[in-house]
């Protein structure tokens, strides 16, 4: 039986466990997925004892992706663009690290949600690990204009220059700010800041999201702090981040099973156990 695990800390509330084994049941593929909590700084050591022992493969989530961007041995080309991995594979003696977020959000977005991308305005709120994973998937479905606002707006701009290739490959005006110069209301709105976490929110005009479509990367039991004031401020409709997380587990079984599950019914099943 082929062996996999996240790594996280803290990991007691992941949900990836039971998202993969209701992926192995739906696939008929056998495995063991578990989850385990390693201490900062110890990383490397607790991959080095997984991949010795067998383990085919891992989920990585806060705060390892960089530690597992150094541990890997290849790299996919979107997990060198984010410089962030969360999926490492054991295949043929090599561990290969990936990052499957910013395929997961996408195909939360256009499958899933059927919000479009293509020349549409975006917002995106935030500049940290989460929106650096993203944004190279982001570019690449050829948005007509993506604004980076972050509290901190260095970081934006230092996002901006990182990303300065693919967004002209993507002919994709790309600009960063601050959040108190937004004013004007976007197509898509997207927070991938970590402000739901703490029950707060990012400090925007309510002008922002008028008729716009906003999503959360975070998700819970209840619309997030951002999606209850997206709605209340006359958003045009709002989704959580629980889709994108079943959907970035979706891609990593396909790279390490060679098979893509159906996602709609795990969502569901997530979305139930919440
Ligand atoms: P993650 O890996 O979840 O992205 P991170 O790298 O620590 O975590 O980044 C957190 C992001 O959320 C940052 O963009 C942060 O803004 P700063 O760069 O100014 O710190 C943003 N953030 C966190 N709490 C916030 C809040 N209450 N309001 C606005 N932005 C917030």
């Amino acid at each position: 039986m082929s062996r996999y695990a996240v790594f996280g800390n803290p990991i007691s509330h992941s949900q990836s466990p039971a998202i993969h084994r209701q992926f192995a049941k739906q696939t008929g593929v056998t495995l063991s997925y578990d989850r385990q909590q390693i201490d900062v700084g110890k990383f490397h050591s607790a991959a080095e004892i997984f991949f010795s022992e067998g383990g085919a493969g891992l989920n990585v989530t806060v705060p390892f992706k960089l530690d597992a961007f150094e541990y890997a041995e290849e790299l996919s080309d979107r997990a060198a663009q984010a410089g962030a991995v969360n999926t490492l594979i054991f295949n043929n003696g090599v561990i290969k690290g990936d990052n499957t977020d910013g395929e997961g959000l996408l195909r939360d977005l256009k499958h899933n949600l059927q919000w479009p991308i293509e020349q549409k305005n975006i917002l995106l709120l935030g500049a940290g690990g989460a929106v650096r994973g993203v944004l190279g998937a982001l570019l690449s479905a050829s948005p007509a204009s993506l604004i980076i606002a972050n509290r901190t707006e260095a970081k934006a701009q230092e996002l901006v220059l990182r990303f300065e290739q693919a967004a002209e490959k993507a002919k994709c005006k790309m600009v960063a700010c601050g959040l108190e110069q937004l004013s004007t209301p976007f197509d898509l709105v997207i927070n991938g800041t970590s402000a739901s976490l703490g029950g707060e929110l990012p400090p925007i005009a309510t002008s922002v999201v008028v008729d716009s479509l906003c999503y959360d990367m975070m998700y819970g039991k209840d619309p997030t702090a951002f999606l209850s004031w997206a709605k209340s401020s006359a958003a045009r409709d709002t989704a959580d981040g629980l889709g994108m997380l079943v959907e970035q587990a979706a891609e990593s079984f396909y790279l390490w099973c060679g098979v893509r599950p159906n996602t709609a019914p795990v969502i569901q099943f997530v979305r139930n156990s919440l």
